[in-house]
């Protein structure tokens, strides 16, 4: 059998997208086709650059709609025949022309535990509201914001007096953890069908 190809789509530091990078290097059966980015000056395209993966980069104009936004990606996407599309910090909504290219198959990470605190800044709302308990929710990826199907979730407390950005800090790295163990899950359960 071929390798699960894998093009993660990405608009920020990356950590995410390394620890997959990295962990698809030691298995045989996964391979990151490309790296797509929305931001041109994003670290994560100098982290896949430092892994040796493609990058792409997509400019959205402000007059392109988001469908014409993400043909253009599809379009370039194809060269690489991606089996599943995993956004680590995609900072756009993907549209349904997208999404239908790929049923079942796109998947995210979101910081918080869904459906509580949906949107741009989980950790952060997680934080100001005193959540005593937090986490991390990997989910298929819908049309909505955060909406889509959970697939798993990891929990984490709050430690007493912990300042925000150590308990992001935290709340990253076991992200950076827990993103490929799922993945292992899915992709291994889904060449099983
Ligand atoms: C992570 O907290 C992820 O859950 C959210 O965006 C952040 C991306 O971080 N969707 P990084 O770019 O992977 O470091």
């Amino acid at each position: 059998m071929g390798k699960v190809k894998v093009a993660i789509l990405a608009s920020g530091s990356g950590s995410n997208a390394e620890a997959i990078i990295k962990w698809a290097s030691m298995t045989k059966h996964v391979q990151i086709a490309c790296v797509v980015s929305d931001k041109k000056s994003a670290l994560v395209l100098e982290r896949a650059k430092k892994w040796s993966i493609p990058t792409l980069i997509f400019n959205k104009n402000k007059k392109e709609t988001r469908h014409d936004f993400d043909q253009r990606i599809l379009f370039e996407l194809k060269e690489y025949s991606p089996d599943w599309i995993v956004l680590a910090g995609y900072m756009k909504l993907l549209t349904i022309n997208f999404l239908n290219q790929f049923p079942n198959k796109v998947v995210n990470i979101h910081p918080s535990l869904l459906p509580l605190f949906p949107g741009k800044d989980g950790y952060g709302e997680a934080y100001k509201a005193g959540m005593k308990e937090s986490g991390c929710t990997i989910h298929y990826v819908d049309e909505g914001m955060d909406t889509g199907l959970i697939i798993d979730q990891r929990k984490f407390s709050l430690i007493d007096g912990e300042s925000f950005e150590d308990f992001k800090q935290r709340g990253l790295l076991i992200e950076n953890e827990f993103y490929p163990s799922v993945l292992e899950k899915l992709f291994s359960e889904s060449s099983e069908d």
